[in-house]
Formats: structure tokens, sequence, C-alpha cells
């Protein structure tokens, strides 16, 4: 799907994306799981270029869950340095571009604090920036969330008949991101995986075969179009019968 072929005037204010498939990728071609990270980075990279063209606002990728510590040591360890040098290799370009970089997730002691301070360097780098948000889902888990948030309120100490929707959700880790209208999720699997779970309550889910290595904006913008099909209704009725 080209870019010209969406409509402009019901474009998602924010994506989020499952940037999943990456170790069936590698697999694929009898190479080594973490050869399906490296390839990631094309993904990734021409992904959030191709969302910028089409004007989207917020762009969320879950790079690291909470449950991925549970995969063998070696892996693990690949993954938090390529994602150190993602960022180390990638901030300067995203900056000249304009694009403001965000991360979601718990900053605890399993993250080596190496990448802890890439991360604040980078959101100190992009702070002022206003085309976009790019949020990486970072050692992010959406029970975790809610459980972080949970912990900000009890602390606040207000009381539990002033605990409402609206104070949950200022209380996520980036109280000033809308929810995702739409989520994507690649390589065929069909669950949520802890990812976003009180933010995608109402979101449209579009799940595609494409193994992440694969993706690229046409991809996004086949998603955007199957999202532009439905019909949300939020629990009321289709307009045409209200
Ligand atoms: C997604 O690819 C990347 C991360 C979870 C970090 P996977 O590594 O989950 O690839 P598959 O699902 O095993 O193919
Ligand atoms: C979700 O993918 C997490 C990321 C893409 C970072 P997983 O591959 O970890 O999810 P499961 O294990 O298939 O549910
Ligand atoms: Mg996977």
């Amino acid at each position: 799907m080209e870019l010209s072929e969406l409509d402009p005037t019901y474009m998602p204010r924010h994506v989020a994306l499952v940037m999943d498939g990456n170790g069936r990728w590698a697999q694929q071609r009898g190479l080594p799981r973490t050869d399906g990270h490296a390839a990631g980075e094309e993904a990734l990279m021409d992904t959030i270029w191709g969302a910028q063209e089409a004007g989207i606002r917020w762009l969320t990728v879950y790079a690291f869950s909470t449950e991925n510590w549970k995969r063998p040591l070696d892996e693990v360890r690949f993954l938090m340095n390529f994602n150190e040098r993602l960022l180390l290799t990638r901030r300067d370009e995203i900056h000249a571009r304009n694009i403001k970089m965000q991360f979601l997730g718990r900053r605890d002691w399993r993250v080596p604090r190496r990448i802890l301070k890439r991360i604040d360097e980078t959101l100190e780098l992009t702070k002022n920036n206003d085309s976009m948000t790019v949020s990486m889902a970072f050692n992010y888990g959406g029970r975790a969330e809610l459980v972080d948030a949970v912990r900000r309120i009890v602390d606040s100490g207000v009381p539990a008949n002033k605990v409402n929707e609206k104070l949950i959700s200022a209380n996520l880790y980036d109280p000033t991101m809308p929810d995702p209208e739409l989520v994507v999720r690649t390589s065929g699997e069909i669950r949520t995986s802890n990812y976003l779970m009180w933010e995608s309550a109402y979101s449209e889910w579009v799940f595609t075969d494409v193994l992440w290595p694969d993706f690229r904006r046409e991809h996004l913008y086949d998603s955007i179009r199957e999202y532009q099909q439905r019909e949300r209704r939020f629990g009321g009725l289709a307009a045409e019968d209200a």
C-alpha cells in the first residue's frame, strides 16, 4: 500500500507495534536468532521514517518485555547491547528529524546502568523535538506499568474514592501519551503479550504474518488501511444506528 492510497482525514494519531518474529526469520535462513534481531533494525528505521512521512504523531515499539528476561542469557545480553548500539548510532539522525524519543518501562536493577545512561542522554537530546514521539517500550510490561501506577497513587495518599480512570492514566509511564488507535503485531501471533494493557483497551488490533525483519513502511500503511476500514464503536452503536 502506498501512502497516497490512505485517507488523510482519518489517520491514527498513535500507532503501537509489537515487533515480533525475529527469531523465526533467522531460523528460516539457518542463522542464529540474534541475526534476526540485528535485521530488525532496518525494519524499525524504515517504519519510523514512513510513520513520520504519514504524519503519525506517536509511534510506540515493543523492544523488550519484562518477560523477555526469561530468554537465554546470551540472547538477553545481545538484546541489551543491540538496543544500546541502536541508540548510539541512530539518535543523531532521529534528532535531526525533529523526533522526540521516549522510554516506557521499568528502570530496575536488571537493566545495565550503561543503558540507562544512554536512555537519559537520548531523552535529553531530543526533549524539545516536536514532529513526532517515538517511544521504546523497553523492560516494559503492561502489568508492571499498572503496578507502578498503583504504587505511585498509594504513595501520594489519595483516598480510595478519588481513584478513577483519569488518575490511573495520569500515573502511567507517559501521562501525555494518547491511547493508540491502532496496535499492529507482526509474525502471525495473535496475542497481546502484556503490551499497553490499559492504553489499548479500545484499540484496533491488526495482526500480520510478516516477520518483523521483513516489515517496511508499506506494511505499516497496509495496517493503517485496515484500521481505516474498521468501525470503532466504543461500546456504543454504529453512527447510522444511533
Ligand atoms: C521479537 O522477536 C523480538 C523480541 C522479543 C525482543 P522474537 O525474538 O520474539 O522472535 P520469535 O517470536 O522467536 O520468532
Ligand atoms: C513480545 O514478543 C515482546 C516483544 C516483541 C519485545 P514475545 O515474542 O516476547 O512474546 P510471546 O512470548 O510470543 O508472547
Ligand atoms: Mg516472539
